[in-house]
């Protein structure tokens, strides 16, 4: 057998079922034994009995995507996949968002370029589909999901974004006969836009009255329409960033009735509150404006439930990297703008797996197995890049993070985003990556970035809910 490249020694390996005590051999970028005391190696790291988990998978993050001037996303591929890489996470799956009038398949080709070797971490796309012509729907996309783009995204909300009723559907249609995975952002859009106009009518448009213009029962209710096409069409799909309580409750009552309904939460709706978007007229908490909006405490601990009994599979961060100062971000042309204008999103890549470490597992929310399970396992099953992705098993990518146990107070100077803030300002954690790997490289030490741009496009296979048969 030939030499090893790379042995981390002594770890404390956590899968989403186990943690075992081993050493763990790296051969050509690939995981090639698990075991005691394996063999001397080029290289070795010693673990020192550290909890060893795989590399995130984030399956929900924006980067680089076109916006109406003078709105500009800060972090493209460079620096989004860099702050991933020094927060533990080494796949990443953006999108590439369809323009209305433009093709799919152009869209993609120019994400391509947008990525192509300018990622430090691995990447796949989820499609966002908001034009589904006929051409689209009869060609492009078929073509597509078998190239290897096996997701895509719907919106029910936005107006550049949104699709009706009729085209969901015939979309959810697509999926089933091709086996793709559609992901679904679930909120009625005529509930916000009447609220909207009301509160604005009001004069109430400072960032706070964001949230009030999107209750959870307009999510509630979209979240079921969802569902029920889901049924009508026999499809598995998964709704991102749900945001609390009454929609946890829709999940659940979606999987007693046998149905393929999957879910998807966000650090935000774990550790803010529509306060942080301020309890004045104050543009502060413009940072926090993102879709859903943040909930309340009830909401909070029903999603922290959720996440520790199975009710949601996947943990992504939904990174929508807009600046708070400067007018390209949440300041449009340099003003204080009303709420239906502030770009919608929060930063995230970095600290969504720091943050579920130190809060979810050092607290005993929830186990090591389980956080594996939803930072990386099953975001790697449901879009097809399992087992390359997401474990710690021979024959995986040695995508892996080495966990410190170490105060670590967050601040926005050590983060690694092109974004000037983080919502998670002054918070204290107790743990930190102490180095991230990417097929064996260590792309983060603990201490600095150490990425080179070797980042590689993963197509992705089919979704773990269409099972081979
Ligand atoms: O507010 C959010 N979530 N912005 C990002 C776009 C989206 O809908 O996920
Ligand atoms: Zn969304
Ligand atoms: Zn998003």
């Amino acid at each position: 057998m030939s030499e090893l490249d790379l042995v981390v020694r002594n770890a404390r390996a956590v899968t989403a079922s186990d943690i075992i005590s081993c050493d763990i051999g790296v051969r050509e970028g690939r995981i090639v034994s698990i075991g005691e005391a394996l063999l001397k190696a080029a290289r070795e790291i010693d673990a020192a009995g550290r909890y060893v988990t795989p590399g995130g998978v984030d399956a929900h993050c924006h980067l680089d995507q076109p916006h109406a001037a003078p709105i500009r996303m800060a972090d493209d591929f460079t620096t989004g996949s860099r702050s991933a890489a020094c927060g533990g996470t080494t796949t990443i799956i953006p999108f590439a968002a369809q323009m209305k009038g433009q093709s799919l398949l152009e869209a993609v080709a120019e994400y391509h370029g947008k990525a192509e070797g300018k990622a430090h971490v691995d990447y796949a796309f989820h499609l966002i589909v908001t034009d589904p012509t006929d051409e689209v729907i009869g060609k492009e996309l078929p073509t597509l999901i078998g190239d290897g783009y096996t997701s895509f995204k719907i919106y029910m909300t936005y107006d550049d974004l949104k699709i009706d009723d009729r085209q969901i559907i015939e979309l959810l249609d697509v999926a089933r006969r091709y086996s793709a995975m559609p992901m679904v952002h679930a909120e009625n859009a005529e509930c916000i836009e009447w609220l909207t106009k009301k509160l604005e009518a009001a004069g109430r448009t400072a960032p706070r009255w964001h949230a009030e213009s999107r209750p959870m029962l307009a999510e509630r209710e979209a979240t079921h329409r969802i569902i029920t096409y889901a049924e009508l069409i026999d499809v598995p799909l998964l709704i991102v960033h749900v945001s609390g309580k009454d929609v946890v409750e829709q999940i659940r009552w979606a999987r007693s009735r046998g149905l393929r309904i999957l879910a998807e939460t966000c650090p935000q709706y774990l550790f803010l509150t529509a306060a942080d978007l301020g309890l004045d007229d104050s543009y502060e908490g413009a940072r926090c404006v993102c879709s859903p909006p943040p909930r309340d405490k009830t909401s909070q601990k029903a999603i922290w439930d959720g996440l520790a009994d199975g009710t949601f599979t996947v943990f992504s961060s939904d990174h929508a990297p807009y600046r708070f100062l400067g007018e390209d971000g949440k300041h449009p042309g340099g003003k204080e703008v009303a709420f239906r204008h502030i770009p919608n999103g929060i930063p995230g890549l970095e600290t969504r797996m720091p943050l579920l470490w130190s809060e979810g597992v050092l607290k005993r929310r929830i186990t090591p197995q389980k956080f594996v399970e939803l930072t990386a396992t099953n975001p790697a099953k449901t879009y097809g890049l399992f087992p390359k992705k997401g474990t710690i098993a021979v024959g995986a990518d040695a995508d892996l993070v080495v966990w410190e146990a170490k105060e670590t107070t967050i601040c926005n100077a050590m983060l690694h985003h092109a974004v000037d803030y983080t919502p998670y300002d002054g918070m204290s954690l107790q743990a930190w990556p102490a180095m991230t790997l990417l097929r064996g490289n260590v792309v983060w030490n603990g201490k600095e970035f150490a990425g080179d741009l070797a980042g590689r496009f993963l197509p992705c296979g089919r979704p773990s809910l269409y099972p081979d048969v």
